[in-house]
């Protein structure tokens, strides 16, 4: 019998939510939280509400990227993310005080269901959840309790890259998880999911204004068009 009463809970938070977006690619370093942090803003800036979820412990970074200094969520019947340029922003760097958090597998799974639990997002468009590298426990779990989470999978154009993106996408077809679409990160050339390498970005990091205005901000929206996101 499960007597957990954590997934109930998580239901009932995400009840007004109507879209899950989880960002997902399991190499690290391949472009996962500017894009979740991009796409945040983007939403944000056509008048949706918005959600972000920075989920991973390990390297939390979205906070970096778009500049949001000196937040904390609300401790008012549960946790009420801050909400910074329009996004309603939540991360586990809340938590960890920018220390590297010495978590584990069942631990960091057990962190993230009561983060779910506890976050009051209330009536959202979009959630869009920046998933840490890799596919392990708490990864699962996450997919496992946003349900109806469809999947953004990340990817870079490399052999390896792919082959990985491949045995990606036979898991999440064999556990029935939905898959959004695919973003070519750090693409040479346009194609219809390619987002171009930019060599701008890095110094438009942490600044969403000039963020959004990069050619990376601009490609991942035409992808997001493409797959009637935006
Ligand atoms: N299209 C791009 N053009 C130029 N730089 C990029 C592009 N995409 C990502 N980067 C840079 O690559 C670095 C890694 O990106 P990011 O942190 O988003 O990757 P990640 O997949 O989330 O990494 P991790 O696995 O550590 O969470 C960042 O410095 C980012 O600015
Ligand atoms: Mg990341």
């Amino acid at each position: 019998m499960n007597i957990d009463p954590r997934p109930s809970v998580i239901g009932e938070r995400l009840s007004r939510v109507k879209r899950v977006i989880a960002v997902t690619g399991w190499k690290g370093g391949i472009g996962k939280s500017v894009t979740a942090s991009t796409l945040a803003l983007l939403l944000a800036k056509k008048g949706y509400k918005i959600g972000l979820f920075d989920l991973d412990f390990a390297g939390a970074s979205d906070h970096l990227i778009l500049g949001a200094k000196g937040l904390f969520p609300k401790e008012e019947k549960g946790l009420e993310p801050p909400v910074y340029e329009g996004v309603k922003f939540m991360s586990v760097v809340f938590f960890s005080e920018n220390k590297a958090v010495p978590l584990r597998g069942a631990n960091v799974s057990d962190a993230i269901i009561e983060l779910l639990a506890i976050t009051q997002w209330g009536e959202l468009d979009f959630l869009v959840l920046d998933m840490p590298p890799g596919i392990n426990d708490a990864a699962l779990d996450v997919m496992r309790f946003a349900r109806g989470a469809q999947v953004l999978a990340v990817t870079i154009p490399s052999v390896l890259a792919h082959d990985v993106l491949d045995r990606s996408l036979e898991l999440y077809k064999k556990l029935k998880v939905p898959v959004l679409g695919i973003v070519e990160n750090m693409a040479a050339k346009p194609g219809p999911r390619s987002v171009r390498r930019d060599p701008a970005l890095e110094r438009a990091l942490g600044r969403p204004a000039a963020l959004l205005k990069t050619r990376f901000a601009s490609d991942l929206s035409a992808v997001m068009r493409r797959l009637h996101v935006i």
